[in-house]
């Protein structure tokens, strides 16, 4: 059984999509151990107590110094024993050493196709926001493994979204999430329970 722990900040749809994957089977061979959010007021430990999971809160602005969160971070990550994190909707980067530590044991969702819309400062609505602006006509989602730089690991799943004729960022953004986030998170997380997925430099391989 795969044990995973799930990084979030806040509302956790992507983590009730894998709370939801796992209830109905979709998900057999991983269980969520442990949620971690940045911020104690986050939905998604409400999400997590309600499936039963424990939820811990490692606040950045609460520790004295980016070292002290790093150092509480990695404590609270490594307590739990995970073989793999997910970030869905996780907006603090990573600790470094983190990253090293557990390669190709990251992944991350983002809401568009890699590497469009990526990158320092594209996250929330400013990624559909950009893609509204560029007038692109298709837009989607990617789940990627986390490297040391933003955005750029090897990606595993990506799915296609539409533009429709209206679109405001609010409403892509939902539409992106319910029709594609929610989708490829679990079944990323299923590929890799089930030993599917493997990289070779910047690709990966799903066997
Ligand atoms: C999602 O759009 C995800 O792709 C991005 O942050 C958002 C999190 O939403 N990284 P939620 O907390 O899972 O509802």
């Amino acid at each position: 059984m795969l044990r995973i722990v799930v990084c979030v900040s806040g509302g956790g749809t992507n983590l009730q999509a894998l709370i939801d994957a796992i209830g109905d089977g979709r998900i057999t061979d991983a269980e969520i151990v442990r949620v971690i959010s940045s911020s104690a007021g986050a939905y998604a430990m409400e999400r997590a107590r309600k499936a039963g999971i424990e939820a811990v809160s490692v606040v950045p602005a609460e520790c004295g110094s980016r070292a002290e969160f790093e150092e509480k971070l990695a404590g609270e990550i490594r307590k739990a024993d995970p073989g793999l994190i997910v970030l869905a909707g996780y907006l603090v980067v990573l600790p470094a050493a983190l990253v090293e530590e557990y390669e190709n044991r990251i992944i991350n969702i983002h809401p568009s196709l890699i590497p469009s819309f990526c990158g320092k400062g594209y996250y929330g609505l400013r990624v559909h926001e950009a893609a509204l602006e560029r007038g692109v006509r298709v837009t989607g989602a990617t789940v990627h493994f986390v490297d040391s730089g933003t955005d750029t690991g090897p990606i595993i799943l990506q799915k296609a979204v539409e533009i429709q004729e209206g679109d405001t960022p609010e409403v892509l953004q939902k539409r992106v999430m319910q029709e594609a986030e929610h989708r490829i998170l679990p079944e990323a997380v299923q590929l890799i329970a089930r030993g599917r997925v493997r990289t070779e430099g910047r690709k990966v391989i799903i066997e």
